[in-house]
């Protein structure tokens, strides 16, 4: 786990392989409602709360932490940005961590920017922190989500190849992959227009789609952040045709299309993290190609973050 606090989840990097293998056949027990799921009731009944402070916009990730909470019998408390609470006044991120902590809940799962360290205020802690997707930094449930739907379509993650195409450069969901791959021995290639992509990556790159698909096994799509990207010096009707034309040639060049996806093989799997642009770096279309796991990928989220919490509050991971 984390160095920063004896239990919180913050990134993969002391984490071993075996514990991620552990978590995800917990989060294998509880899809099949074998009889160890029994044990995942256990919580019921015990007045335990988890706290779910999302300082960014979620869906998924919100609502799968809470999902997840609720069939572990644990009550879920949000907070979602700053409307109705006292953020609205002038209190800190820090100092609104740290009073929901002293309400004694079992964890804190947070979303945030880079506004608010994660490691540094999980020492000042004893409540586990749980990562729900921290600035550039990292996401890693939903890396570890990504790594389960790989898993359950190819059996292991071992050796798979995984292609992210797009913004890497501001993904905090590559970030986790980078570090995700090294335990679990699948291979990540990246794939997108120069000014996405990260400079001090060592992996394998590539410039243009049709390669980079026929290489891959699972071939992911980013939400292009064009709001990061698009020049703000114009006047408003040349911006509006420069980054309309900007997001036609990014779907002709590298956005998932049934024309493009005549590369990947009919083996292979397609995933994105969500939100989805869809026209832009994944038509509709796509979604309901065979190949396409995209909603498989947010239920395995539950799984994965059930799993997650189990392990932290029982000391299995
Ligand atoms: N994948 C993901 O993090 O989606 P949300 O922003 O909706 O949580």
């Amino acid at each position: 786990m984390s160095s920063s606090s004896s239990n919180s989840f913050i990134h993969f990097k002391t984490i071993t392989n075996e514990k991620i293998k552990t978590l995800f056949s917990f989060a294998d027990q509880i899809r099949l409602n074998s009889d160890s799921h029994l044990s995942f009731s256990k919580f019921k009944s015990s007045g335990k709360t988890g706290a779910l402070l999302f300082f960014e916009a979620s869906t998924r990730t919100r609502m799968s932490f809470e999902t997840a909470s609720a069939r572990l019998g644990i009550y879920p408390l949000r907070l979602d940005g700053k409307a109705g609470s006292s953020l609205e006044k002038g209190e800190t991120l820090e100092d609104t961590v740290l009073n929901v902590a002293a309400m004694d809940p079992s964890f804190l799962v947070i979303r945030c920017g880079d506004d608010l360290d994660l490691e540094e205020i999980s020492k000042k802690l004893t409540v586990p922190i749980l990562n729900a997707g921290w600035g550039k930094k990292g996401h890693p449930t939903q890396a570890l989500l990504d790594a389960y739907t790989i898993r359950r379509h190819f059996g292991s993650c071992e050796g798979q190849r995984l292609l992210i195409v797009g913004d890497v450069r501001h993904s905090r969901v590559a970030a986790s992959h980078f570090e995700l791959c090294q335990k679990l021995g699948y291979e990540v290639a990246i794939c997108g227009p120069q000014e996405f992509l990260p400079q001090d990556f060592s992996g394998k790159v590539f410039e243009s789609l049709t390669p980079a698909l026929e290489w891959s096994t699972a071939a992911m799509a980013l939400r292009v952040q064009f709001e990061r990207h698009s020049t703000k010096s114009s006047p408003a009707s040349s911006t509006e045709v420069s980054v309309e034309s900007a997001l036609n040639n990014y779907r002709l060049q590298y956005g998932f299309t049934k024309s493009n996806l005549v590369h990947l093989s009919s083996q292979a799997i397609i995933m994105h993290p969500g939100p989805i642009n869809q026209g832009t770096e994944l038509d509709s279309e796509v979604l309901s190609d065979p190949r396409c796991k995209v909603l498989d990928q947010v239920s395995h989220g539950v799984l994965v973050r059930q799993a997650l919490i189990y392990s932290i509050l029982e000391g299995k991971l």
